[in-house]
């Protein structure tokens, strides 16, 4: 089941939406069964959504570990289309929503250069996705406006064939489903570690200001009782005033600060970002971040039970000493990511139940 003509944005003028906060758009953006039904923003993450999701990527991994059990997820979505407009590089984060369409089925589709595409004519972004929609029956989009996502998905409400919208990097602002697998992956390094994400402390390291997955996964750990986040950057480029205000809004512990070296011995999980120097102004110098980087004699100041995280790519941020590691949890963070997008399309499309009744089988098996 999809939508359709009965998505509750298509009741929405554009006027009201554009007006409406974050909160009050997240039930324009769900389906019946409270499910998403567009991904465009990490508000629509509450902890029952994410804890379902982590419990069906943990079954949709063990399922395809066989022929059968592949052959039974490649047929879940076997009627669907998809098409990946990326109109920013991107390879990781491209390439595993790519991989999450093959997974469950759905046949993926490109646009990354808009180059090639009538929009050297004239035409506008808008008109292109909406042209380009007519084929598929979902639309995965990396864009730099922050917002993009949301306006397309709500033209496409609006006429006779909306299809859903998945963001997958909007802007400086969000990046909802590489949040969603930094979720999946705290959830289960610090499970083995300390029992769970509840009452541990994370310290977000590097271009706070300009790093969408941060704003993200800032949100998302609210869900998590005890949870006390440190930002870690300089002055200039230190988190949005909008995310404190969120924290504040949701009692969530925080601290601020310029001095890395300090935080590094207390924390259970050190989120390391670039810095996103592709917004900085023609001719403007880029920081330089040294003093925001992990170095090989950090080895031994962190706990033993800690984890390192990062949306990758990275540059400096993590030397390879760190690779070996056990607590090194990025190429994790990497393959975790295409079982989350599997199982945020199979519950887009309504599937997911499907997934309980295999998992049930085969465990009974
Ligand atoms: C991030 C992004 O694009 O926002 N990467 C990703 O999605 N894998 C972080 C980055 O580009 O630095």
């Amino acid at each position: 089941m999809t939508l359709g003509k009965n998505n509750p944005l298509r009741s929405v003028s554009w006027e009201k939406f554009s007006h409406l906060t974050p909160e009050e758009k997240v039930p324009l953006f769900c389906q019946e069964n409270g499910w998403p039904y567009h991904v465009l923003i990490a508000q629509q993450f509450d902890r029952r959504l994410l804890d379902r999701v982590c419990n069906l990527a943990t079954k949709t991994r063990k399922i395809a570990k066989t022929k059968g059990g592949m052959k039974f997820l490649q047929d879940l979505c076997s009627e669907k289309r998809a098409m990946l407009y990326f109109s920013q590089p991107s390879s990781r984060t491209f390439l595993s929503h790519y991989a999450a369409c093959q997974i469950v089925g759905i046949k993926p589709a490109e646009v990354r250069d808009a180059h090639t595409s009538s929009e050297v004519k004239g035409e506008s972004q808008e008109d292109s996705v909406r042209t380009f929609s007519s084929y598929f029956d979902m639309i995965i989009m990396r864009h730099p406006e922050g917002g993009f996502a949301e306006k397309i998905a709500w033209m496409l409400s609006q006429t006779d064939r909306p299809v859903p919208v998945v963001n997958a990097g909007s802007g400086k602002d969000q990046h909802p489903t590489q949040a969603v697998l930094d979720i999946y992956t705290l959830q289960r390094s610090l499970e083995k570690r300390r029992g769970g994400i509840e009452g541990s402390k994370i310290a977000y390291v590097g271009d706070l200001l300009r790093g969408r997955t941060v704003r993200s996964l800032a949100m998302l750990l609210t869900h998590y009782p005890g949870v006390k986040q440190y930002f870690v950057a300089p002055k200039e480029l230190q988190i949005g005033k909008d995310i404190l205000e969120f924290l504040d809004r949701h009692n969530v512990q925080y601290e601020i600060t310029t001095n890395f070296e300090s935080v590094i011995p207390d924390m259970d999980a050190i989120y390391m970002t670039r810095i996103q120097d592709e917004w900085d102004k023609p001719g403007e110098k880029t920081f330089d971040n040294s003093a925001y980087c992990l170095e090989p004699r950090h080895l031994g100041v962190l706990k033993e039970s800690a984890i390192i995280m990062h949306p990758l790519p990275r540059r400096k941020e993590i030397p390879v000493e760190f690779d070996a590691d056990p607590r090194a949890k990025y190429w994790r963070q990497v393959r975790n990511g295409m079982w989350v997008r599997a199982v945020l399309i199979m519950m887009i499309f309504d599937r997911d139940r499907e997934i309980d009744r295999y998992y049930e089988d085969l465990m009974t098996e």
